[in-house]
């Protein structure tokens, strides 16, 4: 089961050649696939010979294999966690119930929606980034980027499995509008919002890795528990390579945060603009980068009461972050949730059913986990004797979504009037100037080992090569 098949067409552990339907369906897809790869993956990377890590079984010791591959040649694939033997439904109404191998007829119309919402945001980032390989800052760099993508685009083809072989005809109908829709699209665009903002330069492909990628980790912690056997098996392996995307992004910010607090020290100022005239980012920007980020990313886990959240926990489909390492009822009746409310000019705690709650109990399960790396980004500049701090800004800050929507917060949580906004939105949200000048900074680099000036290099190489390996060949 945990060995991958890479004679076949499509590499698979999922015996797909023994279900001939389904291979002449998804290599029906393949094409379409690998043409929306051409359209609108990496730009201009089509004949580079790319250091990647591909699949080579499931198991947790060593599934990775290292080595140079043309990107369209990558052996996109199903791979699925091998089964977990008697596994049960372990939350909501069916809990004890044997893990459903087949969809549930009475809950394929919200399971196929819950795989198509996930499925959306894979080729949809891979979308947002397909410029930055012209702006690399290093060859380091541009392989972390190429894996991403290309993982991203293996994380289609797993929620595409899922759509082909459990939901017929709609299922191959929703995998073709995968391919249709497009990142910020006016027609026919990414269906959540944050998927359909550009990702115009590193310093917010690295916070995108960070905050964006880390929602990823959540929702597929959260689908990882379902009652769905297969959905769960396909978003454990899922989450075994997006550990890679959030190291992308955490040591991409803590790299520019480093080189930034060189020049600070070597000039021996803090000052915003004498840093921009030595070519380097400053902290009150990468706060401000930081600030959109985390807002606009927290908006995707929903409204924070919904009667969905209730109902796809309810009825098994979509559990908790560590749902199996949590020691309540696992059915939550009658429990409640504190959630923030707007009374007047100020936020106050109220109790509302936990069950209505649960967008919210993952936003907090996530910003938990969002602001550890802050910490740690802290100990950088605090290693170089510097008093400044990055902050997750408060969660009703720039929201969106659900009860903040519409409202004014400052960072520190204060309710504020459309004035006061007006006169520091510049001071806490990443301007047209910030990213102007971080854009006249995104040169391409691509020496072996050279780095851009606004970065310092990484600690150590991929795979435990040297940083100035030739990790992509430009033929
Ligand atoms: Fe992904
Ligand atoms: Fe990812």
């Amino acid at each position: 089961m945990s060995s991958i098949n890479y004679s076949e067409k499509i590499p698979n552990n999922v015996n797909l050649s023994e279900d001939r339907a389904l291979q002449r369906a998804l290599e029906h897809w393949q094409p379409n696939y690998l043409q929306w790869w051409q359209d609108m993956g990496p730009d201009g990377s089509q004949n580079f010979d790319v250091y990647l890590r591909t699949a080579v079984s499931t198991t947790p010791d060593g599934w990775a294999q290292f080595g140079h591959v043309k990107m369209p040649d990558y052996r996109w694939g199903i791979f699925l966690n091998a089964p977990e033997q008697d596994r049960q439904v372990n939350f909501g109404e069916h809990k004890g119930e044997a893990a459903w191998q087949d969809v549930p007829g009475e809950h394929r119309a919200n399971l196929r929606r819950i795989i198509v919402t996930q499925g959306d945001t894979e080729p949809a980032s891979v979308e947002q980034q397909r410029h930055l390989g012209l702006t690399c800052p290093s060859q380091y760099d541009l392989r972390n980027l190429f894996q991403v993508n290309v993982e991203e685009g293996r994380h289609l083809w797993a929620m595409v499995y899922l759509l082909h072989k459990y939901f017929g005809r709609d299922g191959r109908e929703e995998a073709e509008a995968l391919l249709q829709r497009n990142s910020g699209s006016q027609d026919n665009p990414r269906i959540l919002q944050a998927f359909n903002e550009e990702t115009p330069d590193w310093l917010a492909f690295y916070m995108f890795t960070y905050f964006t990628d880390r929602d990823g980790k959540f929702q597929l912690c959260a689908l990882a528990e379902s009652g769905f056997d297969p959905l769960s098996r396909t978003c454990r392996f899922m989450l075994t390579e997006e550990a890679h995307h959030m190291f992308v992004g955490e040591s991409g910010v803590s790299r520019t945060i480093q080189r930034t607090c060189e020049i600070m020290k070597q000039l021996g100022t803090e000052d915003p603009e004498v840093l921009r005239t030595h070519g380097v980012i400053d902290l009150p920007t990468i706060q401000r980068y930081l600030n959109f980020h985390f807002s606009v990313t927290i908006d995707l886990f929903g409204a924070d009461q919904s009667s969905n959240a209730a109902t796809f926990y309810a009825s098994g489909l979509k559990g908790r972050y560590e749902e199996t390492k949590r020691t309540d009822d696992h059915q939550l009746k009658g429990q409640h949730y504190k959630i923030l409310e707007v009374q007047g000019d100020k936020l106050v705690e109220k109790e509302v059913p936990m069950l209505n709650s649960l967008n919210e109990v993952l936003r907090d399960d996530y910003i938990k986990d969002s602001i550890a790396g802050i910490g740690r980004w802290n100990k950088v500049i605090e290693k170089a004797g510097f008093a400044f701090r990055l902050q997750a800004p408060h969660k009703a800050f720039n929201r969106h979504i659900g009860t903040f929507a519409g409202i004014r917060v400052a960072p520190d949580g204060r309710v504020i009037s459309e004035a006061e906004w007006q006169a520091n939105v510049r001071n806490w949200l990443a301007t047209e100037e910030d990213r102007a000048y971080v854009a006249s900074l995104m040169g391409r680099v691509v020496e072996p080992g050279k780095m851009a000036n606004w970065i310092a290099p990484p600690a150590i190489g991929i795979n435990r090569q040297p940083v100035d390996f030739d990790y992509v060949r430009f033929n």
